[in-house]
């Protein structure tokens, strides 16, 4: 081969998600790979975080993370989506990214109706304000009204400004308590929570102990700056360790499953 040969870059678009962990396989039906765990169907809520990061750590450029992605980031994303009873978010990710309802395609849509889920899963925004815009897609397009998971210092502002048109729950004094937010989702009936973000909230969520989970593109970029990372918040007291599930691969990104140790 000649030198150039050696490193001359993949081209992009050419492949579909293969599997490089646990074990080689050309194909992966994405489904079967995130399935939820059987281990997960108690009473007991099952999070798991979807995130996506550059080489360098960076999980949003100029304040968004659209242009990190890629369509295999895309198609993981909607079939997380689609196997949860919920999605879980901070209000500064559903403002900054313009949130609005969860759409599925129809493929994906037959499949969680078969497995006797709704169409598509609510979304559960998370803020201590209760400072949301009613007049939103996020809550004037949805089929299934959101859920507000908001502090006893926020409720007042929250039913003033999506009372009409969402479930607003209080679940804290004036920070959403972790536990509580999951104990007000469990009592509306969900139990599989998809956690989006953003590094605020996963934090807070790591650090109550309550995540299970966590998927993680790894886009091949680096962008510098000074952006935020997966989780935010202070140092933990000691590393949390996460064990491989699989290792999906796409054009270069990789597609982290890991789940969380447990701690005796
Ligand atoms: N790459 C990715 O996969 C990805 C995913 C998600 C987000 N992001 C990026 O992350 C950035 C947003 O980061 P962020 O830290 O602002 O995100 P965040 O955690 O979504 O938002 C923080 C806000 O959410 C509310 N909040 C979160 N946890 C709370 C709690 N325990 N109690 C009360 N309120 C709580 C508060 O809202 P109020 O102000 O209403 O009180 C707080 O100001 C954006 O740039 C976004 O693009 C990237």
């Amino acid at each position: 081969m000649p030198p150039d040969e050696a490193c001359r870059p993949l081209e992009p678009g050419k492949w579909t998600v293969r599997a490089l962990l646990p074990q080689p396989r050309s194909q992966v039906d994405l489904l079967a790979a995130y399935a939820v765990p059987d281990s997960a169907r108690g009473d007991r809520s099952f999070v798991r975080c979807n995130m996506v990061s550059t080489l360098d750590g960076a999980i949003a450029v100029q304040g968004r993370s659209g242009s990190l992605g890629s369509p295999g980031d895309r198609r993981v994303f909607g079939v997380l989506r689609s196997l949860a009873d919920v999605i879980l978010v901070g209000a500064g990710t559903a403002r900054a990214e313009g949130y609005g309802p969860a759409r599925l395609g129809d493929e994906l849509r037959a499949r969680r109706v078969e497995r006797g889920q709704s169409d598509a899963p609510p979304i559960a925004v998370v803020t201590g304000t209760g400072e949301l815009d009613g007049r939103t897609p996020f809550f004037a397009d949805a089929v299934e009204p959101p859920i507000v998971l908001t502090t006893e210092l926020g409720a007042a502002a929250a039913h003033r400004s999506v009372g009409d048109v969402a479930r607003v729950r209080v679940a804290g004094a004036n920070r959403v308590d972790p536990f509580r937010a999951l104990d007000e989702l469990n009592r509306l009936g969900h139990r599989h929570v998809l956690l989006e973000g953003g590094p605020g909230l996963n934090g807070d969520l790591v650090r109550a102990g309550l995540l299970d989970e966590l998927c993680l593109t790894l886009s091949p970029r680096l962008v510098a700056g000074a952006g935020p990372r997966v989780l935010a918040g202070p140092e933990l007291a000691s590393p949390l360790d996460l064990d491989v599930v699989h290792l999906l691969e796409e054009d270069g990104f990789l597609f982290w499953r890991l789940v969380v140790r447990r701690r005796d």
